[in-house]
């Protein structure tokens, strides 16, 4: 039965999933079933359920019980074979019976009991982590509002349950993975019209179990199979021979560029060419070929994400399939990935805008995760050279001459012994980098140690080859050193954190050193009685934040976090990766104030109350409708308190405003020019606009017969809904005021704006509910109406 899921029938003949490889015809699946390989990994599958079945959890026990006295208890029910104990706590064990009846007799036995005291016995459960998301697909739940999130993680049991939280807040949702893999397809059909035999592949984030909601698209354009045909097709033009053996010719593209020689920069014009002219969606295609892997970006309109297509580059969908190997092993390697992923980016330790940047890339901290589970006692994870041993000779892999073999399927893996929980691991992670000496050692998970950096400094070739090793396997120059040296696991050569800045290095170095030191703390600990803060929200404390502020009352601020996406930059400030620092900032904080402001003031129909500069109509084009000033590309109006700098707010009086240009017209104001770093403004609503919304758009598309739009989906259909909402209530009253800060935070790819409220008057209580609708809706409405900016 397992054995007939693990064939897949496919348009290019079948897949096996057991053995991940593709097979194009019946004969040849017979062959491949008969194999070594397929037969050795159903052997050892078969090996590790039995394993599974024939072990029971048992607690209850005291905590000076030996591994031998539970071991003699449990001989009672049939031969054991292995008793692993959790060695931190003593609370709990599995034991492993020869046979499926020792598991059997201790199940069925009502009560067991050791040195007095009641034990519990139950079937061992192999935790799967599940990858599917919960709720609906929304592509453009890009964002995780840290007020609610800090909330749900405050109401959790334990920092075990919160790190849980934290993968299911952010995790890639099931409709966004089928969302992709549909956009994969739609590339691949394109592609390979003009590139036969062309594979798209993805790799990174969206498919390493590590992605988060509205992270990039990697892929990778593999052109090696394309080369052959162009070769066979010019071979068989050359001796006259009738077209390639399977009837197909090279098209108009191929027949202009020589694959075997062109150059990177050709390469990718051809890429960028093929995504402008022929998928329809795509638009901001950039090619950016000063990258290490030079790179064809492009944004993919309907699921408002960034794509990045690089050519031939085998070494990252192979270190992809390592990082999903990793995940596959152990259960805890996702929530402690996920939860310093977090911590990472929330002290600007991680993020770099473009990929380039003095940060660390999400790959770099990914591998520290995995290290550090290699090194702990006893290992979580096995060491790369442990798995190669571990891998069967059909799954040998070199690529680019460099040895990138493992096991392809985890259950090739024993089963770790170790039994640390997730918030023992995570202070684990915390305590061992604290102590670490980065600039003296190279962190390589090949190895199961450090490896001192006098082994690379100055040396043109790499330290010895482990024995046995089958490929290159020697690089001609060693790893670029830096700061923090992190070698790939397979292209030896390169240093993952060879970007990293001496102060970014620093800042890492301060805040391991804090975080070693609040998880020895109670409250990381232990869940608050008062309802203070405690466990990992105050471990994700922004960086810069006064912590007392943000931890004692995480409930305090009401506040909606809107992150920076280089997609709803204009063109022109997209180009320069190095320009990415402060230009970036001041431009896409601009254009977001210029939209969160029509989203207040047209979408949801607030008026401005005093204190907020109110501008005359007629001049300041408080008649632009919301897609006149969007479609438009330009925002007019624009009336918030705007300050220049950095936290000093300065009132923009109406004289300053956009409707004192000396013609007294309208004035078209660039969203993007006043590059604020804060603004404020204050309104009131008289309608709740929030409340059944949903039914509303629903109607009004029935009626007009318009395609279905998700919340936040289009600027006019929102302001229809409102206007609808707001007319089925003929006397309007003041619901409330409210008064709105925004502040722009951070640098890089983890700059976000800030966006505070605070109620200035609410008798009826109705705030709750408005910033409630708002935390879901401002930043999805956001995002489309900055998409629509040029
Ligand atoms: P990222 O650092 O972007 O990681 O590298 P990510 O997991 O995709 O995280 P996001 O996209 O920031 O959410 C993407 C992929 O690029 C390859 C790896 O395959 C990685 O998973 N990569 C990255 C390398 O091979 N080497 C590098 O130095 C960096």
């Amino acid at each position: 039965m397992e054995a007939d899921n693990d064939i897949q029938t496919t348009p290019r003949g079948f897949h096996c999933k057991l053995c991940d490889v593709t097979i194009p015809n019946k004969p040849s699946l017979e062959d491949h079933v008969r194999g070594k390989k397929h037969e050795h990994l159903c052997r050892l599958r078969a090996k590790r359920k039995s394993q599974e079945e024939n072990s029971v959890f048992v607690s209850g026990f005291r905590a000076a019980t030996s591994r031998t006295e539970l071991e003699e208890y449990f001989e009672h029910f049939g031969p054991v074979t292995e008793v692993i104990m959790d060695k931190e706590r003593g609370v709990y064990a599995i034991v492993e019976f020869a046979e499926a009846g020792g598991t059997q007799s201790a199940l069925t036995q009502l009560e067991h009991s050791l040195h007095g005291l009641k034990l519990r016995v139950k079937p061992r459960e192999r935790k799967e982590f599940k990858l599917t998301g919960r709720g609906k697909h929304d592509p453009k739940k890009a964002q995780v509002g840290m007020g609610k999130l800090s909330y749900e993680l405050c109401q959790a049991g334990s920092v075990n349950e919160q790190m849980q939280k934290v993968v299911e807040t952010f995790q890639l949702s099931e409709g966004d993975r089928k969302a992709r893999e549909l956009l994969v397809q739609l590339l691949q059909e394109v592609f390979s019209e003009f590139l036969p035999d062309c594979q798209i592949i993805p790799f990174g984030s969206s498919v390493n179990t590590f992605g988060v909601h509205g992270c990039d698209l990697d892929l990778v354009l593999d052109l090696e199979n394309t080369k052959a045909f162009q070769c066979r097709a010019r071979t068989s033009d050359q001796t006259g021979e009738d077209r390639s053996e399977d009837g197909r010719s090279e098209d108009s593209i191929l027949s202009d560029i020589d694959l075997a020689s062109a150059s990177a920069a050709e390469l990718l014009d051809l890429v960028a060419a093929i995504l402008r002219k022929c998928v329809p969606g795509v638009h901001k295609v950039q090619c950016v070929s000063t990258a290490r892997l030079p790179l064809v970006k492009f944004n993919y309109r309907p699921l408002a994400l960034q794509g990045d297509i690089t050519i031939n580059n085998r070494l990252a969908v192979r270190n992809t399939r390592f990082l999903q190997l990793c995940s596959a092993l152990d259960s805890r390697v996702r929530p402690l990935v996920y939860t310093v992923r977090f911590w990472a980016k929330q002290k600007q330790l991680a993020g770099n805008p473009f990929g380039g940047g003095p940060l660390l890339n999400n790959y770099a901290l990914t591998l520290l995760v995995v290290f550090y589970l290699q090194s702990v006692e006893p290992p979580v994870l096995p060491t790369v050279e442990k798995l190669r041993g571990m891998a069967c000779e059909e799954e040998v892999c070199v690529i680019d001459g460099w040895d990138c073999t493992f096991p392809s399927q985890p259950f090739s893996v024993p089963p770790s012994k170790n039994t640390d929980d997730l918030c023992t691991l995570l202070f684990g992670f915390f305590r061992f980098y604290s102590k670490f000496d980065f600039p003296s050692v190279v962190v390589s998970l090949r190895e199961t140690c450090a490896l001192p950096i006098a082994d690379f400094v100055g040396d043109e070739e790499m330290p010895d080859e482990p024995e046995g090793c089958v490929a290159k396997l020697r690089p001609s120059a060693g790893p670029k050193l830096g700061p923090v040296t992190i070698l790939d696991p397979f292209e030896l050569q390169h240093n993952v954190a060879g970007n990293l800045s001496e102060r970014t290095h620093r800042s890492l170095r301060h805040e391991l050193t804090e975080a070693e030191k609040y998880c020895r703390s109670l409250q990381f600990q232990r869940k608050s009685a008062k309802g203070k803060s405690w466990g990992l929200v105050r471990l994700f404390t922004p960086h810069g934040e006064a912590a007392a502020a943000a931890c004692d009352a995480p409930y305090r601020h009401l506040e909606i976090c809107i992150p920076f996406r280089a997609a709803s930059l204009p063109d022109g400030h997209r180009t320069d990766p190095s320009e990415g620092g402060d230009a970036c900032r001041t431009v896409w904080f601009g254009r977001l104030c210029s939209v969160v402001e029509l989203v207040f003031r047209d979408v949801l129909k607030c008026t401005p109350v005093e204190g907020h500069a109110r501008l005359d109509p007629s001049e300041a084009g408080q008649g632009a409708t919301v897609e006149e000033a969007v479609e438009g590309q330009s925002v007019e109006g624009c009336s918030p308190q705007v300050s220049a700098h950095a936290g000093v707010k300065r009132p923009l009086s109406v004289d300053e405003g956009p409707s004192s240009s000396p013609q007294g017209k309208r004035q078209r104001l660039d969203p993007w020019a006043e590059h604020p770093e804060s603004v404020h403004w204050s309104w009131a609503q008289t309608h709740p606009v929030w409340a059944g919304r949903r039914k509303v758009r629903k109607d009004l598309l029935k009626m007009s017969d318009e395609a279905s739009q998700p919340e936040g989906g289009s600027s006019t259909l929102e302001s229809r809904v409102t206007q609808h909402i707001m007319e089925k209530q003929a006397n309007p009253r003041d619901l409330l005021e409210f008064s709105v800060d925004g502040t722009v935070v951070g640098v890089g790819e983890s700059m976000k704006a800030v966006i505070k409220f605070c109620p200035t008057n609410d008798v009826s209580g109705h705030f709750q509910d408005f910033f409630h609708f708002l935390e879901s809706f401002l930043p999805k409405m956001v995002e489309t109406m900055l998409a629509k900016l040029e």
